[in-house]
């Protein structure tokens, strides 16, 4: 739909595309309000124009500096003390790292995966181990209540033979954040070994790997980071690690041998991604920058509370219970409205330059609005500039909505 057909009265909301400027490597593309890809620095895109090739010393030394930093993040030493952890970045996207894992951490026989699902991928984590033909149970909590520590403890008493556990972090499904330190403490007092996705988590909320019994860790570069899309990484305990050389079931996917090859000669083994990488150690940089991963979780916080501020006042409901809601991305039902239609909401967004991310629940008809990546408050004013106009386009006033 035209811009010309808005109310004359309201002055044009700043187009998300808008406000990243007009300086050198500004961006002309939508602001993503998404759980991924993510929007990113115009520095970080900048980073990657370059080639470097493989074995160039340059290469090795940023992957050295990139891993070492990852270990940094989760608060964890290199080494060989048994405490330590490796970094082990691996091509594609989060959910090759979660496969990579998974058939990684658990034995070829002899091993059964509890998996704690509360949303979608709780449940490809549990798909994954399934193919793998690995034995797997699952412990299904409604998706808008956070995994409870008291019952993972019990299925664990009922279930002798798991010998490992996998959580999702914050469940990207819905923006559940599920408490990863109380599940681990859990996990570790029965004796099993626990594997964390922590792909929209990581980076911006607090995860201690010196302090929380976890052996397997999993995100990817185009989240909180705020790199491009194009590799995960693994952070795995060493002494877990060094046993699980038989386990591979893939040999792209392996990441006992991704880590052999890593401490033998600083490569990958195949093609890696050297341009990601490059805008990876900028966006490392930017997240100094801005203060670490405390600060970054608070800019996220600030985006989010505006965002549903902005949203409850022009008549929105959110799905979730704050208690349990993540700074990460925010869950808003339908209106009860014959006239909204989803699909026209999201295009009189995005042909004003945002872009929000459809529901993924089996229970509810909703939406999701992202607040992470390299998003600031002027983008979220300009969505919620947006979103009455759009409404009123779809003839939808909603009930106990303020009209901008
Ligand atoms: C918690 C979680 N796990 C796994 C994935 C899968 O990652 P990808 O889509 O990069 O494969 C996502 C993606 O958003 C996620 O949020």
């Amino acid at each position: 739909m035209s811009s010309s057909s808005h109310d004359s009265s309201t002055p044009p909301a700043p187009r998300g595309d808008a406000v990243f400027g007009t300086g050198a490597g500004a961006s002309q593309d939508k602001a993503l309000f998404t759980p991924g890809p993510l929007t990113t620095s115009a520095t970080v895109k900048a980073a990657m124009l370059r080639d470097l090739g493989s074995r160039d010393e340059a290469f090795l030394d940023l992957v050295r500096d990139v891993r070492r930093r990852l270990l940094a993040l989760a608060g964890v030493p290199d080494g060989a003390s048994p405490s330590a952890f490796t970094a082990l970045p691996l091509q594609g996207s989060g959910t090759y790292g979660v496969e990579a894992m998974v058939t990684t951490a658990l034995p070829r026989t002899g091993g059964r995966l509890l998996v704690l699902v509360n949303g979608a991928y709780g449940a490809r984590l549990a798909e994954i181990a399934r193919v793998a033909a690995i034995e797997v149970e699952v412990l299904v909590t409604p998706e808008n209540e956070a995994i409870d520590p008291a019952a993972v403890a019990r299925a664990l008493a009922a279930s002798p033979a798991t010998t490992h556990v996998a959580l999702v972090h914050c469940e990207t499904t819905t923006g559940i954040l599920n408490p990863l330190e109380e599940v681990a403490r859990v996990v570790a007092a029965a004796g099993r070994s626990l594997l964390v996705d922590a792909m929209s988590s990581f980076g911006a909320l607090a995860i201690d790997l010196a302090t929380t019994p976890v052996d397997w860790l999993v995100s990817s570069a185009n989240k909180c980071i705020e790199g491009v899309p194009g590799f995960c990484f693994v952070l795995a305990r060493r002494s877990v690690l060094e046993t699980c050389g038989p386990h591979a079931r893939s040999v792209s996917l392996d990441l006992f041998a991704q880590w052999r090859a890593l401490e033998a000669n600083g490569q990958f083994r195949f093609t890696p991604p050297t341009h990601a990488f490059l805008a990876f150690r900028q966006a490392l940089d930017e997240l100094d920058a801005e203060g670490g991963r405390e600060a970054r979780r608070a800019r996220y916080a600030a985006n989010q509370a505006r965002i549903v501020a902005g949203m409850v006042a022009l008549g929105f409901q959110v799905y979730l219970d704050p208690a349990v809601q993540s700074p990460i991305i925010t869950t808003f039902r339908y209106p009860e409205h014959p006239a909204f239609r989803f699909e026209a909401f999201y295009r009189g967004l995005s042909e004003r330059g945002f872009a929000i991310y459809p529901g993924k629940l089996t229970d509810a008809a909703c939406f999701r609005i992202g607040s992470v990546g390299h998003i600031e408050l002027p983008q979220v004013e300009g969505l919620l500039a947006a979103v009455p106009q759009v409404l009123r386009e779809l003839g939808c006033e909603l009930e106990g909505g303020v009209r901008s």
